[in-house]
């Protein structure tokens, strides 16, 4: 293993002073978002870290494995927002623990793998998202795919079932250029070794210091490992996260076998590029009352775009219609709403949007208050 990698010294239960807890069990009020501090950082490979966090006050962090927070940090360019997935267990319920991987050039993931450190401090909201295992709706069976910072919801899915339900049995398929890319590595290994935990390792570029298949993983290579999934009647679910091509590659595999595509769930970290939009090229105008601004936004353009280049404070974390950072009001006018994921009926009927995937078609009238 290479000497850079540091363990992810993410304790057995049986070593841990806390004891594991689920949602509602426990008399601490559970937390909402506010400050958090780092208490530990932990170095996972040369270009990615964990940040244990806590909360200022005691609370407990209440949220289901493979959910998300947006965090907010001052940088050189300001005030900036990105989503970064929880990869602790909520059963281990005084931390919060985000594990972010370096993108050459991005704002947020260098300044953190670069400035923060134990005793920083961030903002984030109250965790959230869709991509996550329900602990009332627990399958038997888990198959876990992931390739690069994609790894991290799944880390929290397998250190909640292996505190809480370690009858699951769990097949993790994980894929990273080379052991010094495989984040997590110690744990994952040493959980190879136990009953219910099967990990297939593939690596474009071994260094052949650990047992893995070698290259991309192939659809032929998911049907080698996977038939017995398919052909058995147990209750299994898919989690699903990486980069745009092994997902879709993926995805079309999971079509393409004719498993039911109801369990399957995926996360994209990456923006995800919005349909071409259909556009008269007309301009219109959106006012936003309470800041007393009005702006043209062309046919078709979204609302974020022309609120941030107008200075307005919406916040812009994933850009992909996820994370709800920029949900606001639509109180009048003709848009075309293209993700409306965190948003439930009644918001969806009382005018909200993602502001990020919401265009224009004519004069529009909004308003940031939620
Ligand atoms: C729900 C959700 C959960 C996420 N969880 C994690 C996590 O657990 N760990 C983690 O490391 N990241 C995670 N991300 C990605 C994270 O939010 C940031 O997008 C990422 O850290 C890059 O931010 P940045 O400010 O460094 O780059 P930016 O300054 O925003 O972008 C720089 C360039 O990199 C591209 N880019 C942005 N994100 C990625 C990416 N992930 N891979 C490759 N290129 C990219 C951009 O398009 C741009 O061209 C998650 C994203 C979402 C939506
Ligand atoms: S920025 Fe995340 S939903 Fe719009």
């Amino acid at each position: 293993m290479n000497a850079m990698m540091k363990s992810d010294s993410y304790p057995l239960l049986s070593e841990s002073a806390e004891e594991p807890s689920r949602a509602g069990s426990s008399a601490l009020s559970a937390w909402q978002g506010g400050t958090l501090t780092c208490l530990e950082r932990r170095d996972e490979t040369a270009n990615s870290a964990s940040f244990v966090l806590v909360a200022s006050e005691s609370v407990r962090f209440d949220f289901m494995p493979g959910q998300f927070v947006t965090i907010g940090v001052d940088t050189a360019s300001g005030r900036q927002y990105r989503a970064y997935s929880i990869s602790s267990s909520p059963s281990r319920s005084e931390t919060l623990t985000i594990t972010v991987k370096r993108v050459d050039g991005g704002l947020v993931s260098n300044h953190l793998l670069d400035h923060f450190h134990a005793g920083s401090q961030l903002e984030a909201s109250a965790p959230a998202g869709s991509f996550r295992l329900d602990p009332a709706d627990v399958p038997e069976s888990i198959v876990l795919l992931s390739a690069g910072s994609g790894i991290t919801p799944m880390m929290s899915i397998v250190r909640w079932l292996r505190d809480c339900r370690s009858d699951v049995r769990i097949h993790f398929i994980h894929s990273a250029r080379s052991e010094a890319d495989f984040m997590f590595s110690d744990e994952l290994l040493a959980l190879s070794q136990q009953a219910n935990f099967r990990l297939d390792l593939f690596l474009t570029q071994p260094e052949q210091t650990i047992a893995c298949h070698t290259g991309r993983l192939t659809p032929e290579q998911l049907d080698a490992l996977l038939t017995e999934a398919s052909d058995n009647a147990d209750r299994r679910r898919f989690f699903l996260c990486g980069n745009y091509a092994y997902m879709a590659m993926v995805e079309h595999w999971f079509a393409a076998s004719g498993l039911p595509v109801e369990e399957l769930r995926k996360e994209s970290f990456t923006p995800a590029e919005l349909p071409p939009a259909e556009t008269s090229g007309a301009v219109f105008q959106l006012t936003v009352p309470s800041f007393g601004k009005t702006a043209a936004i062309a046919d078709g353009q979204t609302l974020l775009e022309i609120m941030e280049a107008e200075g307005l404070p919406i916040i812009g974390a994933c850009r992909s219609g996820v994370c709800g950072s920029c949900k606001c009001k639509v109180v009048e006018g003709e848009v075309e709403r293209i993700s409306t994921e965190t948003l439930t009926p009644d918001d969806i009927a009382a005018g909200y949007a993602l502001a990020c995937n919401t265009r224009a078609h004519g004069d529009v009238i909004v308003e940031l208050a939620v």
